[in-house]
This record gives structure tokens, sequence and C-alpha cells, in this order.
């Protein structure tokens, strides 16, 4: 049994193969946190809980003269705003007189196998869970929150989300509706977080906590390239392979908040949510509100742990449909080889010089629609511009398959451009302050999402393209934030829901043709990685990681996103020289091998390079296929840390059954490689040939002593090498 109900000591436990989470039904009913941390069975925790007359800590009414218990002080599973706990909270609700208080209390709770879907939402997928659901009731009756619980044992996972039903009779409304919080009675911890910017994602930073708050957010309408919705809280000396560490994900593409704050008596509480900033949700008596899910997994094996484990959850029960096993196509994009500029004849020439490397799937990237020859105009037309193309969608799908590829192709359904035929008939579609001129973004307004209006429109061209020819790839696209949000169908107390009701849409949107075409492979986008979260996961099982293509700053992108997501999630592609972000010159060997950590492919026209680069391709090709499971399926170890060691980067990935193992070693800007690295992950009593060689080396000593490094001549170098076992 994964979830225990202790009926004398009154406590609530979540057993995870290597994890307790424990809550406990306090003193006034209360629904109090106990414990998040290392497996510990049968104890009640609450000996953690110190009650003490603290100043200037708020008592509840019916606490009396005792002094000793306040919401100020106390670990909580759901703080709400209003009554006495001055700390961040999950909830703050006005009523219809304006007021802002609720008092939660526990009311009662369910234990059940499996877990509820989210109405509308991405979910994680709960075959084999046990849910705990505890309903906590509001003092004056307003209003009941259900929280749940799903725990996901061999994961050490537990997912939680929210239900806050209006009991009233009156309507109310949330100014702030969080997830999930978690209570963690200290603060000599670490804080990890990764920011960004655009073609530059996911950069590792790491600080000990502060007093006070420390965050991350984005109120840009997607998830964004900024900060990514996944955060760590560990040890101070969490490392790689040792340490105590949560991990918290948010299962959402749009406006979020992750904050950890650190309290007047050392504990630090964890909130995580939809961000409150432009949000509000009007709930009419006996309607609900499901505040998304958060996936919180806890590793005592270090980060390189925690990574293992949320790798194989997102891999296994975040990503969906026949795609999310099976092996992905080797692709070639048309972006960085053409960019505006192709025909069909263009896209032909790339095919066939694709085809005998190996390539599975040619994908005609932005440009085959409507008006559009830049990004000035088009957006919306979801209509092919065959003039362009010089044939029909189904012409040159046919042709591309004769060559033995795929047909995939780029969409960007959440956009259109002013100069286009579908702003010129509905100019009210998209979102816009009225009597207030709109913000442009390269170009584009963002379609009101929320509309079913829009999204019938978005599904009917779209599919209507997909039927019309044999497309087994889609790219979904978007490039820009959403700025005055504003819907014309909602009245101006429903206008803090747009946010949210936008995202509700894409979700709607993406599940209609993701159900609509399972056999086509879904990627997703937004101007490189700026929305890549567990939420998008749900939909698309892989996500363009970054604009920037150039392999070394791939390296440190690459690194920040290995910490929250699967390499399968990662798009990565080898491009052309000098790289067209940096105008860096890295050679192709490397830029094979920093692409083949992910979900491989090239956007470079093949037809333009040498015979030598060529067969360079074919062989990366052919290892990459070679190798898929092992890099796909298998368990990742990153050996160097990116942020700190400039001078070379080195990871390898290692089978289930440690039989087999692949390490990648680049320099980066030294010249002068490490003699040796020690490597992570293998069997120390199995013994291993390297790259098919003669000798063979025991796993302790590849572990302890190190993998010898061959010399290089020239920066920017890489090696790999396939340990076998013997
Ligand atoms: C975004 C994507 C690119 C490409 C362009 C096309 O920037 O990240 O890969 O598809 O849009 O406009």
């Amino acid at each position: 049994m994964a979830v225990l109900f202790d009926s004398v000591q009154k406590t609530l436990t979540i057993q995870t193969r290597q994890s307790t989470y424990q809550m406990g039904i306090g003193p006034h009913n209360s629904l109090l946190h106990y414990y998040y941390g290392p497996k510990i069975e049968g104890d009640s925790m609450a000996y953690r809980l110190r009650y003490a007359d603290r100043g200037f800590a708020g008592n509840p009414y019916e606490a009396g003269k005792d002094r000793t218990f306040s919401f100020d002080y106390l670990p909580q599973e759901y703080p709400v705003f209003g009554v006495g706990d001055f700390r961040t909270t999950c909830l703050t609700v006005a009523d219809a007189q304006g007021g802002r208080a609720c008092d939660l209390r526990y009311g009662s709770h369910k234990i059940y196998e499996g877990k509820p879907a989210l109405r509308g939402l991405p979910s994680v997928n709960g075959d084999g869970a046990q849910t705990l659901e505890v309903c906590l009731q509001d003092t004056a009756g307003s209003l009941s929150v259900t929280l749940f619980y799903s725990a996901l044992e061999e994961y050490d996972a537990i997912t939680r989300w929210a239900v806050i039903r209006n009991t009233s009779k009156e309507p109310l409304f949330l100014e702030e509706a969080l997830s999930c919080c978690l209570d963690v009675p200290c603060d000599q911890m670490d804080w990890v977080t990764f920011y960004g910017r655009h073609a530059m994602e996911r950069q590792l930073d790491r600080a000990p906590l502060r007093h006070g708050n420390q965050g991350i957010e984005s109120v840009r309408g997607a998830s964004s390239h900024q900060q990514n919705p996944f955060v760590i809280l560990c040890d101070s000396d969490a490392g790689e392979r040792t340490g105590c560490c949560f991990g918290m994900s948010f299962v959402y593409s749009g406006n979020f908040i992750a904050n950890a704050q650190v309290g007047q008596f050392g504990h630090t509480r964890l909130t995580m949510g939809i961000h409150p900033k432009g949000f509000s949700w009007k709930l009419e008596p006996g309607e609900s509100f499901t505040a998304p899910e958060v996936i919180l997994c806890h590793s005592e094996e270090g980060l390189g742990g925690l990574t293992r484990r949320l790798h194989r959850l997102l891999r296994e029960r975040v990503c969906r449909g026949e795609w999310s096993a099976k092996q992905r196509p080797v692709l070639i994009n048309s972006w960085e080889a053409a960019y505006f500029d192709f025909d069909c004849e263009k896209l032909l020439d790339i095919a066939r010089a694709a085809a005998p490397l190996g390539v599975d799937l040619l994908v005609m990237d932005d440009g085959w629609f409507g008006n559009r020859n830049s990004d000035c105009s088009g957006l919306g037309d979801w209509t092919v511009n065959e003039g362009k193309l010089g044939c029909t969608l189904q012409e040159l799908s046919r042709r591309v398959k004769a060559l033995g590829l795929g047909l995939g192709i780029w969409f960007e359904p959440e956009m259109v451009s002013e100069d286009s035929e579908l702003y010129r008939s509905h100019p009210d579609w998209c979102l816009r302050n009225p009597g207030r001129a709109t913000t442009r973004s390269r170009y584009q307004l963002v379609l009101d999402m929320s509309r079913s209006d829009v999204r019938e429109y978005l599904f009917s061209t779209i599919s209507g393209v997909l039927q019309s020819a044999d497309i087994t790839y889609v790219k979904w696209d978007m490039n820009r934030h959403l700025t005055n949000v504003w819907s014309a169908v909602l009245p101006a107390d429903r206008q803090g829901e747009v946010y949210h009701r936008y995202m509700l849409g894409v979700y709607h949107l993406l599940e209609r043709l993701t159900a609509a075409f399972p056999h086509v492979l879904f990627e997703g986008c937004a101007g490189g990685g700026g929305r890549f979260d567990a939420g998008m996961l749900y939909y698309t099982p892989q996500i363009w990681c970054s604009d920037n293509t150039d392999a070394i700053d791939r390296i440190s992108i690459q690194y920040g996103t290995s910490f929250g997501y699967p390499l399968s999630a990662v798009g990565a592609h080898a491009s052309a020289c000098p790289n067209h972000q940096t105008g860096r010159t890295v050679p192709l060997e490397t830029r094979g091998v920093v692409a083949m950590a992910g979900t491989f492919g090239y956007e470079l026209d093949l037809t333009r390079l040498p015979e030598e680069e060529r067969n360079c391709v074919k062989r990366q090709i052919a290892f990459y296929k070679q190798h898929y499971q092992l890099i796909n399926r298998g368990d990742y170890y990153r050996l160097t840390n990116a942020v700190k060691n400039r001078k070379y980067a080195a990871w390898m990935t290692v089978s289930p059954s440690k039989n087999e193992a692949l390490f990648t070693i680049v320099l980066l800007e030294s010249v002068t490689p490490p003699e040796f690295v020690r490597l992570d992950g293998l069997d120390p009593e199995k013994r291993y040939q390297i790259n098919g060689g003669k000798e063979a080396f025991g796993g302790a000593a590849l572990m302890k002593a190190g993998l010898a490094i061959p010399l290089f001549t020239g920066p920017n170098q890489c090696w790999q090498a396939v340990l076998t076992q013997v």
C-alpha cells in the first residue's frame, strides 16, 4: 500500500520505493505537513512540529487562550491567505462582499487505486498508482479544496493538484490558486533553477537559500525561455551521486510561479502553480477550478538520481501515444537550409541528398502556406502555396516518399499576421484590449485560443492539410509571447481567466489533433525551447530544444535541460558552419555527437556538403540508429558540470541491464583533454570492452580510476566510446 491512514496517530502517509511523505490531522482539524524525505516506516513524524508561543503570531479563535497554535509557524499542506499565515500562500479568495479570508480545515479523505484525469489538462498517467484525496472545508462554508496526491511508487514520485469548489450561494473570485506547497523545516539547502533567453535556454543556476523569497516565474503566457517551470531544492552538499534532492516539475505550459521562501524560523516554503499576476477566476456557486498538476520527486542519490527518476517518469508516464515509445525518425529540417526560400525542387534536392545517408524524414519548415515569404505575413492562412511550391502537397509527399523519406510540416497555429486573409476576415479573433493599440512581436499577433470558433477554424484547416497528403510529422511552433490579454467573448469580471483559458484552448486543440492523427509525430517548439515543459510533453513527445544549434552552446543548454527532461524529448540537430547563430565553426563530428544526445537530425543544406562530410553524416546516422535504445532509453549520467568545467564536457548513457554504455567527451576551450574521466552507472563487477578493443576493464576501475581519454589534435574535438560487457 502506497498510502496509509493511521487513525490513532491521525497521520496520512504516502510511501514510494525510497521516499516517505507524511501529513497529519493536527489540532483544530488543521492539515499539517509532517515530513517528506528518505523512507521511514511506521513512525508518526508529528514530533517535528514544535508548538510554542511565537511573537506576533495569530491564533485561530477556537484555540482560546492557547498561544502555541499558529498557522504562521506550522508547516501546512495548502496554506491560505487571510487568517494568520503571513508567509507565501497557495490560495487567495475574494468573496462577494470583497473580503479576502478563508480558513481551511480537514473534512474527510479517501484512498483509492488509480488516479483521476484532470479534465482539459495534461496529467501523469496513473496506471498502478494509488491516490489520496483530502477534502478541506472552509470554516465559514464558502468553499472546499480537494487536495490530490497520487503516488507512483517505482518512480519515487508523488503528483499533486487541487480542486477548489464554491460551496456558497454567491460568486467567489480566486485571485491565487496554486497547485502545491512543500514546507521544509530547514534553510541550509540549495535552490536550483534553469534560466535563459531565446537561443540560450535552461542554464543551470544554483545558490544557497537566502532569507525571504527567491522565485522564478513567467507572465509571458508560455512557460518561457527565461525560466523553466522545474526547480530543485537539495542539500547544500548534494552532488551528482550523493545528497537529498526534491524536484518539482509543473505539468503546465502557461504563466507560472515557483517560489522558495525562507521564513523567520529557518523553515523553507516551496510553492508552485499558475502565476497570480493577471489571474482571477470567477467561481459561480457549485463551480470548481482545477489547479494543474505538479510532479514531486525525491532522490537521496543526488542530482543524478533525481534526473534518472524524472527521465523515466516523463518518458513513460507523461509522453503518450504511439510515438512515446517508438523509434523517432532522423530528420532533415529545411529551416537553416533554405529559410523561406524554397520550392518543391529544392526540397526534393535535399531529400535526394538525404535518402542515401539514412535520413528518415524531410521537414518542410516555415514558408509553405498563404503569402508567407518572410516573417511579415501569412500566419493563419493554412493553405498550401502551390504557386510557390510548384506542386501540390500531395505530389510533394508522394515524391518524397518515393525517395524513401516521410514528409513533415511546420505550423504556428496560435498566431496570425496582420497581412493575412484570416486577419482581414476576423480581426476580432486576436487578443487585444479594446480602444488600445496592440503590441506586435515578430510582426505577429496572438489568436484568442480561449475561443471555440478560433479553435474550430484551426482544427479544420490543419486537419485539412494533414488529410490532403501523407504527412507523418508536425512541428507545432509558437513564436511570440502574450500581451494585451483581453478576450472579446468574455465579460469584464472574467478577463482574469484569459491566460489560463488560452492554455486550456491550446491543450484542447492539441488533444483533438493528436487524437485525430495518432500516427503523426508532433514536435513542440516555441522559438526553440520557449515552451519546454512537462505539459507540452503530454501532447508532443519531443520539443525543439533551442534555436541555437551551435554545438558548444548546445552543451550547456542540453546540460541544463537534462536535469528535468529525458533525452528522448530533446530535439537536437547538427547544422552548418560557421553556425548561423554564433558564427562559430566546430568539427562536424562534434556537432553530430552533441545532437545525438537528443532526438537526432540535421538542419543544413545537405546538397552543399562535400562528399567527405556526407560520409561523416552517414556514419553518424548509422551509429545513432545502432545505439538508439541505449541513447533514448538508457540511464543518463552527467560526468562534468557544464557551469564549472569550461575545459571539457562528458556524459554517458547506460543500458538498464548495465551491459552496454555510451560515453561522450567534447573539448571546449582547451585542446588538452583530461587523461582520465571517471565513469558512472556501470556494474562494478562487470568487465567492459572499449570500442570493441581486445582489452577489458573492470566497471569498478572505470568508475573509480577512470577511462583513459585519447589525445586530441584541435579544439572542440570529441570522442565517443561504446562500452560492451564481455
Ligand atoms: C522558430 C523555430 C525555428 C523555425 C522558425 C520558423 O524560430 O524555433 O526552428 O521553425 O521559427 O519561423
